[in-house]
């Protein structure tokens, strides 16, 4: 089967990889900056910007691509499914009007309240920044100041964390689209990713992703610096029941969106804030997330090629989606000064990295030699029997690394787990 994997990151060279386990499988792909993982892949390339719907949609029919496997959320909210879909092929994403689950934020809290979805926090819209000001100097707790827009995971603010209370009016007042204020949840995060083929959901391995840029989860927000999951799919800090519960509250959110005339085929990301209530959601994505996907991508024994047929024919069954019971923690490298102010052009160097796998994101190559770009730059997924185990080779392979480049020493230590689950324990 041929198909087009949209996008050149970390996420989207692990999704290239499992495809490729298939040996029946080409692979097509469109990426603006040149991954050299996928392109090892991929039996032709477009260069191209991801959101380029025509080129896309040109590049799928003069290579007769019959799927395709959107990586970033960019291109969901250019509208490719609704493209590609109407040139015959079919796509693992849901189309542009589906895909506001992720791309507006205020759509989203407005349809889990219209429909009495379970965990949605306290939440208000507004248009208007001078109102939204207004709002946050007379409101009691503390708030989630977010665009409401996409923003690559970096727009958001939290008061009481990042920002006080005059420090959130000035930041609302710069988002002059629209801003969603939150209640600011306390406890744990984790992600809950599934297959969803308009009929059925089938999970993945709970991962908890890092999203501040420095260890003990200091300094601003990124687009993740690393992840790790457990051998049971499950994290220590999420009981049974909050389980149940968050993937009940991702079936209600899929079942929501159909009833508004959209079908919901591709993968669909709920990221949780486990509270002393239970889990909240902070927010949906239309995607894999990226680190994420390599987490539990790294553990498919499937075929992920069958699973895109069945997703598109709405025939998918839990055991199409079998995942090593294994833990693994991945770990991203990223150039110095990332995300505030990227040094690009410094050489990179990958020694040694045994038991791991190598999943390349924003490299360039020139004349045989590496050097960073202005994103994450490449990652390393250890897997193991224990954390310990997967934590290590991870840590070894990402030290092994020479150049400049940095990364968090702490994902998926025992150490950084032993808070989390004392942090929720206190909670309760
Ligand atoms: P997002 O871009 O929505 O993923 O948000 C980025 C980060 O902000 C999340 O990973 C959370 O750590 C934090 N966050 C978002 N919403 C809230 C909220 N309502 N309460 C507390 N933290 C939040
Ligand atoms: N790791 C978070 C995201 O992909 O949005």
């Amino acid at each position: 089967m041929k198909i087009l994997v949209v996008g050149g990151g970390g996420r989207e060279h692990s999704i290239a990889c499992a495809l490729a386990r298939n040996p029946r499988t080409e692979i097509f792909s469109v990426m603006a900056k040149r991954n050299i993982g996928i392109a090892l892949l991929s039996k032709k390339i477009l260069s191209a910007k991801e959101t380029d719907t025509a080129k896309i949609v040109g590049f799928a029919k003069e290579t007769g691509t019959e799927y395709a496997f959107i990586g970033p959320e960019a291109p969901l909210e250019a509208g490719i499914v609704d493209a590609l879909e109407a040139a015959g092929v079919a796509c693992i994403g849901p189309t542009r009007a589906a895909a506001r689950l992720e791309t507006d934020k205020a759509f989203c809290r407005e349809l889990m309240e219209r429909q009495g979805i379970e965990g949605c926090p306290k939440y208000r819209v507004f248009y208007n920044t001078e109102e939204a000001g207004a709002f946050i100097r007379e409101s009691e707790g503390d708030l989630a100041i977010k665009p409401i827009g996409l923003t690559g995971g970096k727009g958001v603010r939290i008061m009481g964390e990042q920002i006080d209370r005059e420090g959130a009016i000035a930041y609302a007042r710069t988002l002059g689209a629209g801003v969603v204020l939150e209640e600011r949840l306390i406890g744990e995060e984790f992600t809950l990713q599934a297959f969803v083929d308009g009929n059925h959901l089938i999970p993945m391995p709970l991962v908890q992703d890092h999203k501040r840029a420095f260890e003990g989860d200091t300094g601003p927000n990124t687009g993740g610096m690393g992840s790790y999951s457990m051998p049971d799919h499950r994290l220590p800090f999420v009981t049974d029941g909050e389980y149940q519960k968050a993937i009940g509250i991702m079936r209600s959110i899929v079942a929501a969106i159909e009833r508004t005339g959209q079908p919901y085929k591709g993968i669909l990301y709920g990221q949780f804030m486990n509270t002393a209530k239970g889990p909240k959601v902070i927010e949906f994505n239309a995607r894999f997330g990226d680190p994420e996907a390599m987490n539990v991508l790294s553990l498919l024994t499937s075929d992920l090629s069958e699973i895109v047929q069945r997703i598109v024919e709405g025939t998918l069954r839990i055991t199409d989606a079998v995942f090593e019971q294994r833990a693994t923690v991945c770990k991203y490298l990223v150039p110095e000064g990332y995300p505030d102010s990227p040094r690009t052009g410094l050489p990179v160097s990958i020694g040694d990295h045994p038991d791991t796998l190598l999943y390349y994101a924003n490299i360039e190559e020139k004349n045989g030699s590496l050097s960073t770009l202005s994103s994450r730059t490449l990652a390393f997924v250890g897997k193991g029997e224990s954390l310990e185990v997967a934590e290590r080779a991870a840590e070894r392979a990402a030290s092994s690394v020479w150049g400049g480049v940095r990364h968090r020493r702490d994902i998926g230590t025992r150490t950084l787990l032993d808070k989390r689950i004392a942090h929720m324990k206190e909670l309760r």
